[in-house]
């Protein structure tokens, strides 16, 4: 594997593998100095030009414990300020010896281009409404140790779909694993394409929750336009949010999870971010194992 850009490119088993040393990982991870020596001497750069808290320093500290040498870039403070374009922004860096790029964009398909301009591996760190496979096999990782597997299991993702990358990822990387996914949020947070996607959909939580191994909680993404697609907030919180009194009708081991940031209040509350079924910080520590497996799949290959 060259680029690791969306989990619609991967095979069951590509999957399989990368959660499998993932887990070797997360054994180095485990040690009191955890760190090897794998990617010494490679470059990796993180190219960030939308905002990221986990994302980017996740990778930046599975590069770390890799060894590899790490360079970060956003556009906040950079020449992308003064006009220079993508192109010539990833070339350049590229001059300076890079051999992986993480690219996170706000344009879809941005990783792609970047790949056909460098040499590098690219590694897609979220692009636009698209994909952000990373976060997709760091749901999977998560929910393996909990519920076995995901073979036969039912996840819903709530809210925000239409402007979800995750949701387009997680949906893609669920249903590889054989669970059966059930998308719920009104008409408005939903693509006009949905009913081509192999999903069940809801615009009712309720009756849904009783029958769940696992639901994915999203943020409304105001940034991309949500609000005109709402009556209020707190309509939208108090249809779809995830309340104590609706944790109460799931299943009692049923995950609670969320790719944060989280916006208490709208989509959780906080009670329930706190419940010991919600997951929410595993995902963002698995993120490294995972992270760590991605990068030394793509620059060294075969077992660590
Ligand atoms: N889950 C996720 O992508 O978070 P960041 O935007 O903080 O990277």
């Amino acid at each position: 594997m060259k680029h690791l850009l969306s989990v619609a490119e991967m095979q069951r088993g590509d999957v399989e593998e990368l959660l499998e040393l993932s887990a070797k990982f997360a054994e180095v991870l485990d040690r009191p100095i955890p760190k090897v020596p794998t990617l010494r001497g490679r470059t990796v750069v993180n190219a960030f030009f939308e905002d990221s808290t986990r994302t980017r320093l996740s990778f930046e500290t599975a590069a770390k414990r890799l060894s590899a040498d790490v360079m970060s870039f956003s556009t906040k403070g950079s020449s992308v300020d003064k006009g220079e374009s993508l192109r010539d922004t990833v070339e350049t860096l590229e001059a300076m010896g890079v051999d992986a790029f993480v690219v996170r964009h706000s344009s879809s398909g941005a990783p792609w281009q970047v790949a056909s301009w460098v040499d590098a591996s690219v590694v897609n760190a979220g692009d636009g409404t698209h994909q952000h496979p990373t976060q997709a096999l760091l749901d999977c990782y998560t929910m393996r140790p909990h519920l076995e597997s995901l073979e036969g299991r039912r996840v819903a993702i709530v809210g925000d779909i239409v402007n979800s990358r995750v949701a387009r990822s997680d949906i893609d990387a669920f249903t590889l694993l054989g669970a059966s996914v059930v998308l719920v949020a009104p008409p408005t947070l939903l693509p006009r394409h949905v009913a081509t996607w192999q999903v069940e959909v809801s615009h009712d939580l309720d009756p849904i929750l009783p029958d769940l191994d696992a639901i994915y909680m999203l943020r409304v993404q105001m940034e991309r336009g949500t609000g005109p697609r709402l009556p209020s907030l707190r309509e939208y919180a108090a249809r779809y949010g995830l309340d104590g009194r609706r944790a109460r009708l799931l299943p009692e081991k049923a995950l609670i999870m969320h790719p944060g940031p989280m916006v208490r209040g709208v989509e959780i509350t906080p009670e329930v971010a706190a419940l010991p079924n919600a997951v929410i910080t595993e995902q963002v520590a698995n993120g490294v194992a995972v992270r760590m497996a991605v990068l030394f799949t793509l620059l060294r290959g075969g077992a660590p």
